[in-house]
């Protein structure tokens, strides 16, 4: 009877110690490695080695089975025999991409060989990117000016007043739209640390940018008035922004 009560005593405290051994795994990978909290192995957990429930194992997992000493124990010598391995075969070994808090066992997008963007790289998975919009923005004020001088060309070649205040229409799209570009552009500048301005696209891009929105403001207040000042204005406001565009763009897609 005896013998009963302690063997099923000692069952329990073997199921609950293996129980414990296994989810303890993830801690040891913590103490070696260390993850940043807002790292893809930090919210992982399990998953560093599972897929999907546990027991089932990942890539890496398999890897860390075999080397497991025979208690089950797992330690940061056994780490060390799966670290120079590759699981997820994408050419940075499981060491390194849990030193950098990312997953063993899935492939990180490879890194694109050829020029470099100049641009530091937007990061993923935010909300809002670190160029904040800007280039997508940047294209409002570029189209409608240019479509804007497009329409008082025509116009007056046509010569028929429509198509100038399609323009004027344009125009003021354009400068609203400016308001916001300029300010995601600040954005931009400050959140991928151009400034201070040092790199030379940079700085012909903001002198071409807020350029060509001053020549925008003076078309518009040039707009009820005979002359050419309004077009000569419009065409300037409409160049400057497209180089600026531009100089934008060899900051973003690389020269
Ligand atoms: C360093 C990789 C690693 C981490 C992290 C890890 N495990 Fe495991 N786990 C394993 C390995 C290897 C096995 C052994 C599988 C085998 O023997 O078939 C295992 C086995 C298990 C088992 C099965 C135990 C058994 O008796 O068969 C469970 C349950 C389990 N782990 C749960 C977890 C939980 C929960 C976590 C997170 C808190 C976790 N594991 C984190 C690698 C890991």
């Amino acid at each position: 009877m005896m013998l009963r009560r302690t063997l099923v005593a000692f069952s329990f405290c073997l199921a609950a110690g293996a129980c414990q051994a296994y989810p303890a795994f993830y801690d040891v990978l913590v103490k070696q490695y260390g993850f940043a909290t807002d790292s893809a192995a930090a919210k992982a957990k399990c998953q560093v080695c599972h897929d999907g429930k546990p027991p089932k194992l990942n890539l890496f997992g398999k890897q860390v089975k075999p080397v497991l000493p025979e208690d089950y124990v797992l330690t940061a010598a056994t780490l060390e025999k799966v670290a120079s391995a590759d699981a997820d075969d994408d050419g940075v070994s499981n060491g390194d991409e849990l030193k950098s808090g990312r997953l063993p066992a899935v492939k990180d997008a490879p890194s694109i060989p050829g020029p470099s963007t100049g641009a530091p790289e937007e990061s993923q998975g935010e909300l809002v990117p670190k160029h904040s919009f800007h280039p997508a923005m940047a294209h409002f004020p570029l189209a409608l000016w240019a479509v804007a001088a497009f329409f008082e060309l025509f116009g007056r070649y046509r010569k028929q007043k429509p198509y100038h205040d399609v323009a004027i229409a344009n125009l003021g799209l354009g400068l609203v739209a400016s308001i916001v570009t300029i300010g995601t552009g600040i954005a931009a500048m400050l959140r991928l640390g151009y400034w201070p301005l040092t790199a030379n696209p940079m700085i012909l891009h903001l002198a071409l940018a807020s350029g060509s929105t001053v020549l925008a403001l003076g078309a518009w207040s040039q707009r009820k008035k005979e002359g050419l000042g309004f077009l000569l204005l419009l065409c300037l406001s409409a160049g400057s922004v497209l180089l600026a565009g531009h100089f934008g763009g060899d900051m973003v897609f690389g020269q």
